[in-house]
């Protein structure tokens, strides 16, 4: 973490500029998540946290009480219509308001496309879009009457498609066009709506993506962030109600190169193609 963010991190949880208001975080159960939750509960947050694993959520939850935090958890999967309407409505009855929905549940792929299960292609695109609109639907109403913040956890794939991520890219940037639209049809209603692009990030021990066959693998990758400074970022985001922030200075990089160089961006990423994918099939 650079000695700014550190300094942003204190000033936030000295000042708790999320006092009183309550956050939502699906995917909260673990990794950038529940750093998040942590983080905002630091910053005076009520948090909820969300995941399918309820053994894992009692366990996320029991460590941020331990710390004196108030917390309560809404298992749920947020590709089902069902369980998302129950889960908003359930921190809608518990605390009477929700301020914040942070749509970071997602998972991701490793394998070239002419390889995909199709159970691959139709698993991403619906955790990681279905996933992050229906949260949204449901939460919608409740945001738009506390003037709050909708986020959505993107990535460098969806700023630019690389090798080896397809379906993940293709979802990740649908995120982009659902957030364009939210902000069109909410800004008038004070709504917040933004998309953080995160970069390769510190994993959990644990973690795995989805390989082409739909197995789950381990992926090993140098982390160029840490949870924390994504946590931090996020934060500041929504503090500042900013629309599109890159976690990393690359990030913003890889976004102005993109819009403003395209066909050099291009070739520079074709001379690097198939790393991710030879990665992870070292596995
Ligand atoms: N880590 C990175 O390098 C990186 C880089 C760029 C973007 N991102 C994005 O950041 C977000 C978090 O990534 P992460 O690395 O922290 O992931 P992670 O460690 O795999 O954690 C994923 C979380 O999402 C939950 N989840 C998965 N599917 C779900 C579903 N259908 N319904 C409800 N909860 C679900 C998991 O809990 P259960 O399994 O118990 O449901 C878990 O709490 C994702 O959107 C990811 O695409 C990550």
């Amino acid at each position: 973490m650079t000695s700014q963010e550190k300094r942003e991190a204190r000033r936030a949880a000295a000042g708790k500029p999320l006092a009183g208001k309550v956050a939502l975080i699906t995917g909260s159960s673990r990794g950038i998540g529940r750093e998040t939750a942590i983080l905002f509960a630091e910053a005076g947050a009520i948090v909820v946290l969300n995941g399918r694993d309820e053994a894992r959520l009692a366990d996320t939850a029991g460590l941020l009480r331990e710390r004196g935090f108030s917390v309560s958890t809404a298992a749920a999967d947020v590709t089902d219509a069902e369980q998302c309407r129950a889960m908003v409505e359930r921190v809608l009855g518990e605390y009477g308001r929700l301020d914040i929905l942070v749509n970071n549940a997602g998972i991701s792929m490793r394998g070239s496309f002419a390889e995909l299960d199709p159970g691959v292609i139709e698993t991403v695109t619906r955790t990681n879009v279905v996933g992050a609109a229906l949260p949204t639907r449901y939460a919608v109403d409740a945001i738009t009457r506390s003037r709050g913040s909708i986020v959505f956890i993107s990535s460098l794939a969806g700023v630019r498609g690389f090798a080896g991520v397809s379906i993940y890219s293709a979802a990740k940037m649908a995120l982009t066009g659902l957030a364009e639209s939210l902000h069109v049809e909410l800004t008038a209603s004070g709504v917040h709506v933004g998309v953080l692009f995160v970069a390769f990030t510190e994993n959990d021990p644990d973690k795995t993506v989805m390989g082409a066959d739909g197995k789950p693998v381990r992926i090993s990758r140098r982390a160029s962030t840490t949870q924390r400074q994504v946590a931090v970022q996020l934060l500041r985001m929504i503090r500042r109600r900013r629309r599109k922030v890159y976690v990393t200075a690359a990030g913003k990089y890889l976004a102005f190169m993109q819009r403003y160089f395209p066909r050099l961006t291009d070739a520079v990423i074709l001379r690097s193609r198939g790393r991710i994918h030879q990665a992870s099939r070292r596995q």
